[in-house]
């Protein structure tokens, strides 16, 4: 019997020690670089908002994040498991966080650049066949949006099981994995994203985020979601 428990805690520190190697040859995560000044999106965000939203709460997600991997880690090495279940919802908020602000910068270009030019090709063929046109789409995604209470974040996202765009809500650091959707654009619904230069004035706010929308990128994302659905 003694000898089966050394067995069984000899294969439990095996797996442990190959799953903390494993994790340790890769680099920690970083804050991606915003390929454009902190000023470039004026006049729909300020300098202020941006740096802030990129260096305060990106940033912080990031480090979060890392620190979260760090204690998951320890506790799998030390064998105390039942410590993890309360890390669970800490790295689903950070990793989202992180996640969902690396497509926002990704998926946002200044208006000098062409930022909110509907760029013709798939998508804006899928999304006239779902909602008649972008304009109404952008309507109906604004007031879906507006609806979230507290924080969270309004997606035009694709559908994994059907294939179909739709237009969703998730709260807090949520990412459109979770419940099943691919994430082609995501209007961020918290405070921090708008406050400083809106105020209350939430639904300002969404009507302009889509004069910095890169649509070119947010094409390419749903060719990418398409595509890999489609090898499912
Ligand atoms: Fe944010």
């Amino acid at each position: 019997m003694l000898r089966t428990i050394n067995t069984l805690k000899h294969s439990r520190n095996t797996v442990a020690k190959q799953f903390i190697s494993s994790s340790q040859t890769r680099t920690k995560y970083t804050l991606p670089e915003i390929p454009y000044e902190y000023s470039a999106f004026s006049p729909v965000w300020s300098t202020e908002i941006v740096k802030n939203h990129h260096q305060g709460n990106h940033a912080a997600y990031v480090a979060n994040l890392n620190a979260t991997e760090e204690k998951m880690l320890s506790f799998i090495k030390n064998e105390q498991l039942e410590n993890l279940s309360e890390l669970h919802k800490l790295l689903r908020f950070n990793a989202g966080g992180h996640l969902n602000h690396t497509m926002l910068w990704q998926t946002i270009m200044p208006i000098s650049a062409g930022g909110g030019k509907v760029v013709d090709g798939s998508l804006r063929a899928a999304i006239d066949r779902e909602f008649d046109t972008v304009e109404k789409m952008i309507t109906l995604m604004n007031a879906k949006t507006a609806s979230i209470q507290g924080s969270g974040w309004g997606w035009l996202a694709l559908n994994k099981l059907s294939g179909s765009l739709e237009l969703i809500t998730t709260p807090n650091q949520d990412t459109p994995n979770y419940y099943g959707y691919l994430p082609l654009f995501g209007i961020d619904a918290w405070e921090h994203a708008f406050y400083l230069d809106y105020k209350t004035n939430k639904a300002e706010y969404f009507k302009k985020i889509w004069q910095i929308c890169n649509w070119a990128k947010v094409q390419s994302n749903f060719e990418e979601a398409m595509a890999s659905i489609n090898k499912v």
